[in-house]
């Protein structure tokens, strides 16, 4: 069914149980790589709330999470403009620091957070996305958990907005053509 957001539609893209199976795999991954290590999750605000609820409950092993805010992001075109970081309270010092995104499109907001991540000393740096977009990815870094490629177009959903609408929605959206 097509939705309405502000002064744009949008198309079904990836149902809830399409969903559920990326958010899965990572789960079962990090389960794997991360066992006896004590993970800190670190998720990015505000797009990774839901993908991030939805994966803590899919791991098993002892971990922490915490909350981090960089926006950097304004309607449906990536500004490249870069925002503060708020929210790095927790000692990350010798930990293993697990990202969690949302989405990564160039990987502009994510560099920069790499960047201040890498100034602490931690134990580790990986990062886990539910969607990157591979055809504008700049590659600056690897994504070591990625649950789905996905075309360069914008989406909506399960976190995801268009301008602050739209994170609600169970199932995730494509701008429609
Ligand atoms: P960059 O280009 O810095 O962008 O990797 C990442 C941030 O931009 C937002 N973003 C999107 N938000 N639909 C959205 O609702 C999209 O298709 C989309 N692409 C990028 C997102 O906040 C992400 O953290
Ligand atoms: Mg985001």
């Amino acid at each position: 069914m097509k939705i309405r957001l502000h002064d744009k539609d949008f198309v079904p893209y990836l149902s809830e149980t399409e969903i559920d199976k990326a958010v899965t795999s990572i789960a079962d991954q990090i389960n794997k790589n991360f066992q006896d290590k004590k993970p800190l999750f670190l998720a990015v605000l505000n797009g990774s709330f839901m993908f991030t609820s939805d994966l803590m409950k899919k791991i098993e092993i002892d971990c922490e999470l915490s909350f981090v805010k960089l926006a950097s992001y304004h309607g449906t075109q990536s500004s490249g403009e870069i925002k503060e970081l708020i929210g790095l309270s927790d000692n990350i010092y010798n930990r293993h620091v697990i990202i969690l995104e949302d989405i990564v499109d160039t990987g502009t907001t994510l560099g920069h957070l790499m960047e201040v991540l890498k100034t602490h000393d931690t134990a580790s740096i990986s990062i886990a996305t539910l969607l990157l977009k591979p055809d504008v990815f700049k590659k600056k870094y690897p994504l070591h958990f990625v649950g789905m490629e996905i075309p360069n177009k914008f989406v909506v959903g399960y976190g995801l907005d268009y301008n602050e609408s739209g994170r609600n929605l169970k199932a995730i959206y494509q701008l429609e053509e």
